[in-house]
Order: C-alpha cells, then structure tokens, then sequence
C-alpha cells in the first residue's frame, strides 16, 4: 500500500470511460478508497482511426489532476494511452515516432499499453510487438485474458511473455466480473508469474471500477502478501518510470507441456 494503476478510462471525453466530471470524481473516490494513490489515465488510442487522441490526455491530466487537488482527493494523475496493437502502431514504431505513446508521459523509452481486439488476435501481432521492441521499448498487453482467442490458448500467452511482453491482468479477472474462462485464463497467468501488472482498466465507478482491494485479497491468498506489493505497487511504479520490472514472488510451478507459439496461418 498505496496501490499504482497504470490503466484507467478516467478522463471524461475521451472514450467509453467516465461519462462526465462528476463519474470522473466518484471513480477518483472509489479508487483512493480502495487503496490507490497513483492512476494512469489511459484512453483507448487507435492509431489508424483517431491519432488524435495522443495530443489531448497529457493537458486533460493536468485540468483534472488540478480538479482532484481542488476536491482534496488524495490521487496522483499520470498520462498514458491504451494503444490498438494495428498497422497504426507498426507505422509509428517503424517512423521513429513511438515516444508519444509512452506510459506515464513522452520518453525516449519506456512501456506503451497495449491491447487487442476482444475476440482474434490479428495474424500481424508478433511481428508489430516486436518492431515496438525493436526501438527500445517495452510493450504492456493489457488483459490478454479477456482475448477470446489468447483466453483459450494460454501456450500463446506464455510465448509472449517469454518473448518479453509484459502481461497486465486486470483486476476484475481475478473477480469473475468477466466470465469464467477470463478467470480462469486470469488465475492461471497470475499463478505461473507471468502476470507482471495488475490494474483496474476502470471504465465507472462502479462495475469496471477503480478499487483494487478485492484483487490484492486474491492475490495474497494465492502468492502472499509480497506479490501484491510488486504487482499492485512497485511494478507499476517501476513501469511508469521505464524501468525494468521486477520478477512476482510466490509463483506456483507450471503443470503440464510446454508448448510453442502457433503462429496463425499468414
Ligand atoms: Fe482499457
């Protein structure tokens, strides 16, 4: 304690997270509430549609951060994105121009937040991962237990990992809130250590919320007290800065074969 987020819709106007300053106010509340006193707003960011959106959160951060000091709400506000992992992200890392995307503000190198679409994962991303490592930085996927496709082929989630992508396992996986082969899918990353991030991925104040005491009880049952300081705290800390992360404690030893990476079919 205190707990870092490194993604969040927090920010209203920008995507389908607060819908306004007030459900802005109410998801700063439940997140201090719960523990948290650093969050990443990171607004949904596909580069091939709306690159626009870069520009805008590092000046939202500053209005709302200024909002939360005005409302005396403890909760510090860093800048990131939730990058579409797409030909707009393989465009930006082969131009050089990868700097802006960087969680916790513009740097030379660092973590970019990533994610999928929500059922396939596309035939190109291994190859887009890795041109994004190519120049030097690290690149986060968010909740690969919500990807139906990784969801059910938890070898391809391994692969990653040991390719050097850092997996970030949201909180309400780890609750069931959505579904079971998520929770499943979820459990086990966070059992085998391959989970490196947890967060909220916060869309309101309720349901998709802020507060990350429920996932901290899950994971020190299941890996003790220390996992939740490296996973809730100083890995998140450690990422925002763009520093390398540190290994979970407490992992369990995987069961069962390994497996290669099945690359789909080109
Ligand atoms: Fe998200």
């Amino acid at each position: 304690m205190p707990f870092t987020d490194i993604h969040s819709h927090i920010l209203p106007g920008f995507d389908d997270g607060a819908e306004d300053d007030a459900a802005f106010l109410e998801m700063a509340r439940a997140a201090v509430g719960g523990g948290t006193a650093r969050m990443a707003a990171t607004p949904h960011c596909d580069l091939d549609s709306n690159p626009y959106v870069i520009a805008r959160v590092a000046e939202a951060v500053k209005v709302y951060g200024a909002l939360l000091d005005r409302e005396g709400i403890g909760l510090e506000l860093l800048p990131g994105l939730e990058v579409r992992i797409n030909s707009g992200l393989f465009r930006a890392a082969e131009d050089g121009k990868l700097e802006a995307l960087r969680l916790g503000g513009a740097g030379k190198a660092g973590y970019i937040l990533t994610d999928l679409p929500p059922i396939d994962m596309p035939t190109a991303t291994a190859d887009i991962l890795f041109k994004v490592q190519l120049r030097g930085f690290t690149p986060i996927l968010a909740h690969p237990e919500r990807n139906r496709f990784l969801s059910n082929h938890i070898e391809t989630v391994r692969e990653m990992s040991e390719r050097g992508i850092i997996l970030q396992v949201n909180a309400g996986s780890l609750e069931g809130l959505y579904g079971k082969t998520a929770k499943l899918c979820a459990l086990a990353l966070l059992d085998e250590g391959l989970a490196g991030l947890v967060a909220s991925d916060a869309h309101a104040p309720t349901g998709r919320n802020p507060d990350l005491s429920t996932a901290a009880l899950i994971i020190a049952e299941r890996l003790g007290e220390e996992a939740v300081g490296v996973l809730l705290e100083t890995n998140p800390d450690l990422s925002l800065a763009g520093d390398p992360l540190l290994e979970v404690p407490g992992k369990t030893r995987r069961r069962g074969p390994r497996f290669r990476f099945a690359r789909p079919n080109r």
